[in-house]
């Protein structure tokens, strides 16, 4: 079997299930005694809040039977897009999956208060179907839900998926079972364009499963970026064509702790179809131990008085086959990851071992560096980005390389992660005139008793010194999962709802901020994240309609 037949089969499978854990819906019982279900999971409980929404008391039905959910007359799209088709198949699992065993109520009739149909409009001609989305893709959407017919408008394909999660988010279950959704209308769109999750996999190795089950809960949560901090000091699990030795020595294990080329394409083709944007990050010179095993001369060598220690520090900066692997190493990720952008670390470079090195001073005094070995650093980094801007890619970079004056494109993403000083990061960086992105408040590795999502929430991307032009320059931010402590075994509990807090405050207006209010939907959200097969931990003492089962 070819390999692009092979992912299009295990896209259908995956494609097709619902909440990837289809068997385990089976187990799930029918609520006997309907009153016992909480109010906020039976009215349609949205989250993030969409930017105007009105809903009314008009109460309507949804039959199993006949409702569907199709391309509206005169979309631009037509039946050949096959992500829409994609997502309609998804979303009508997802509204009517776990009542298969509810003949009576799906056998009504059609009536005056019954929607019959869910049509998608795409109404820009270019639908861009078949493209991967970007940071300035159109996630716009208008949804109006009246009978006999629910309509949802939007330019580009991107808005209709968010659209098509929104309305899923309507439908609830009326006190005799029946899916019912109010009659109600919505404009839609976010309030910054780049919203996203890192997971790690060096430090632990995520399976592919869990990859795409976060994926998917992201679009349950309107995330558009996954930032794939695939390598770093304890493993390198990414398998590359041209350097293979690399996850051969440094993942884990060479065979079972790896992401082929096809893992890799499957994640970027799962979460386009979901409108999510697979943002690579290749951390160096620092965070590179396991890229040492399987590159020779790759590390700079430390000393211990004036013999090599046999350990290693940093990538070497002074070698040309440094410059020379790089080159070959970034045109390989050019062209197996899509998006415009890749991300290229350059956090937390400890200068003890280039120090100690007497290559490195020589180098260092030649260069007149004296001994400021950011400048060496940023000598390093100059090189590499300059390689990268040949492969036609923006970058991202977290922010010391700013603070270190390296010179950087204009269209560079400047990733704050600092904590203390994180609003005069933002400012000094925006005033720079570069895009930036925040996760320092949103490191969401750090743990802690209580309500922690409410603290995530609070967060004003915008609260710092500066003009608009600069706030402007704010494209979004991103949730940190970093994997010390994190594997597929407590991910998804972890990950989940806590970051919705911050996807509300990524998409929702900044006004936004009724935590009463947030609680009571955060909750039903959680629930329907849980119903959908995802295990997202509570938020407090509560109950779900349907519980857990998972194991
Ligand atoms: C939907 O309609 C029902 C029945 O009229 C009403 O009780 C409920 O409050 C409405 N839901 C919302 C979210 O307005």
């Amino acid at each position: 079997m070819n390999a692009s037949l092979q992912l299009a089969l295990l896209l259908l499978t995956l494609g097709s299930s619902r909440g990837l854990q289809p068997d385990l819906w089976d187990d799930f019982e029918e609520p006997v005694e309907a009153e016992r279900v909480v109010a906020a999971s039976r009215f349609g409980s949205l989250w993030p809040l969409p930017q105007k929404v009105k809903i009314s008391d008009v109460s309507l039905l949804l039959s199993g039977l006949t409702f569907r959910i199709a391309d509206g007359k005169g979309s631009s799209s037509g039946a050949s897009c096959s992500l829409l088709q994609n997502a309609y198949r998804r979303y009508y699992e997802y509204i009517f999956g776990h009542s298969k065993r509810q003949p009576e109520v799906e056998s009504f009739p059609a009536g005056p208060s019954v929607v019959t149909e869910l049509q998608v409009l795409i109404t820009s001609a270019d639908s861009e179907c078949e493209g991967f989305p970007g940071v300035t893709s159109d996630e716009s959407y208008e949804l109006t839900v009246d009978q006999p017919y629910a309509v949802l408008k939007a330019p580009k394909v991107w808005g209709a998926l968010r659209g098509l999660e929104t309305f899923s988010q309507l439908v609830y279950e009326d006190e005799f079972g029946a899916k019912s959704i109010n009659s109600t209308t919505i404009s839609d769109f976010p309030r910054f364009a780049h919203r996203g999750i890192l997971l790690d996999t060096s430090r632990h190795f995520l399976p592919i499963k869990v990859i795409l089950a976060n994926l998917e809960t992201m679009a349950m949560n309107k995330f558009n970026v996954f930032h794939w901090h695939i390598v770093d000091d304890p493993s390198f699990p990414y398998m590359s064509r041209t350097f293979p030795h690399l996850s051969q020595q440094g993942a884990y294990h060479p065979y079972t702790h790896v992401y082929t080329p096809s893992d890799v394409k499957m994640v970027i083709e799962f979460g386009r179809l979901r409108g999510i944007r697979v943002v690579p990050e290749f951390d160096t010179p620092g965070h590179t131990q396991s890229w040492g095993k399987g590159q020779k001369d790759l590390l700079t060598p430390c000393y211990s008085g004036d013999k090599p220690s046999g350990t290693f520090g940093p990538v070497n900066p002074i070698l040309n086959t440094t410059y020379d692997f790089m080159s070959k190493f970034f045109k390989e990720i050019g062209t197996v990851f899509p998006d415009a952008y890749v991300h290229l670390g350059g956090d937390e470079v400890d200068f003890n071992c280039w120090k100690s090195n007497p290559d490195i001073q020589k180098f260092m005094a030649q260069q007149g560096f004296g001994q400021d070995f950011s400048k060496l650093e940023s000598f390093y980094i100059q090189k590499l980005l300059d390689i990268v801007a040949t492969t036609q890619k923006g970058y991202m970079i977290w922010q010391e390389v700013f603070d270190n004056g390296v010179k950087l494109k204009p269209d560079t993403v400047v990733h704050v992660w600092i904590g203390g000083g994180a609003n005069e990061e933002m400012g000094k960086v925006t005033a720079a005139g570069f895009t930036t992105i925040l996760s320092a408040p949103w490191y969401l590795d750090y743990i802690s008793y209580a309500q922690d999502w409410q603290k995530y929430y609070k967060v004003e991307p915008l609260d710092f010194k500066g003009t608009e032009e600069q706030k402007k320059l704010v494209i979004g931010g991103e949730a940190c999962l970093w994997g010390e402590y994190v594997d597929a075994t407590n991910l998804t509990p972890r990950l989940w709802p806590r970051a919705s807090a911050v996807a509300e405050r990524l998409w929702s207006a900044a006004d936004v901020t009724d935590i009463n209010d947030a609680f009571s939907r955060l909750s039903a959200h959680r629930c329907r994240m849980v119903e959908r097969g995802i295990p997202a931990e509570p938020l407090f003492s509560s109950y779900c309609p349907r519980e857990y089962r998972g194991i």
